[in-house]
């Protein structure tokens, strides 16, 4: 733990930041296994956001920040409450910044996801729960992942061999196996405008 810190506080109030950019700042956290289309829906809303609304955005998906930043970090339990930590904080950093930070993550544990949930105001952080059976996961198998952890080649995968708790009180659920990427991205899209955020 570090010692003997000041963090230096945010002298831009974040209404500001909100006026200037004619909308909300918010979490938009998605959550789900692989395969059930939590990047791809996030990235359609981040389009439809951008081109539409003009809005300022910040995409952080799971397969990118374990290229860069969590490059060090496996697929233990361990390594991934690490992983949505910094991710936690990160997604914290953009909220301050006045950005609509749509966060893509498998975010297996519940407890996790609260403690990221807790970095930010209340009712600033929707966890979105993209809820696909796995069979249909499996079918899709888009990073051929399932099959060659059926075949035992990969350790802790989320669904066969590690588990994923899923969100208890989500704000939104998405059926990603009955509506396309646009409808479910558009389904929150209509939440945000319900809620006053753009
Ligand atoms: S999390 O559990 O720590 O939140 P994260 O979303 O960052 O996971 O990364 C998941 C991505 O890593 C998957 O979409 C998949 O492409 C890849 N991956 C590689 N190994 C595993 C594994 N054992 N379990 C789940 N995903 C894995």
């Amino acid at each position: 733990m570090a010692e003997n810190l000041t963090p230096f506080s945010h002298h831009i109030p974040l209404a500001v930041r909100e006026r200037i950019n004619g909308h909300k700042a918010l979490v938009l956290w998605f959550t789900g296994l692989s395969g059930s289309g939590k990047s791809s829906i996030a990235g359609a809303l981040e389009s439809i956001l951008v081109e539409r609304y003009q809005a300022h955005t910040c995409f952080l998906d799971g397969d990118s920040l374990r290229s860069g930043l969590n490059r060090d970090l496996g697929f233990s339990d361990a390594d991934r409450t690490e992983n949505i930590r910094r991710v936690g904080e990160v997604a914290r950093l953009m909220f301050e910044a006045g950005l609509l930070t749509l966060v893509a993550f498998i975010s297996p544990f519940a407890r996790d996801r609260e403690r990221a949930r807790a970095l930010v105001p209340p009712g600033r952080f929707w966890e979105i729960y993209v809820d696909c059976p796995i069979e249909i996961c499996q079918r899709r198998d888009p990073k051929q992942l399932y099959r060659r952890a059926g075949q035992g080649a990969i350790a802790d995968f989320t669904g066969i061999s590690s588990v994923y708790e899923p969100p208890l009180h989500p704000q939104l659920v998405l059926h990603s196996d009955q509506f396309g990427i646009v409808e479910c991205a558009e389904q929150v899209l209509a939440r945000m405008l319900e809620n006053g955020v753009l």
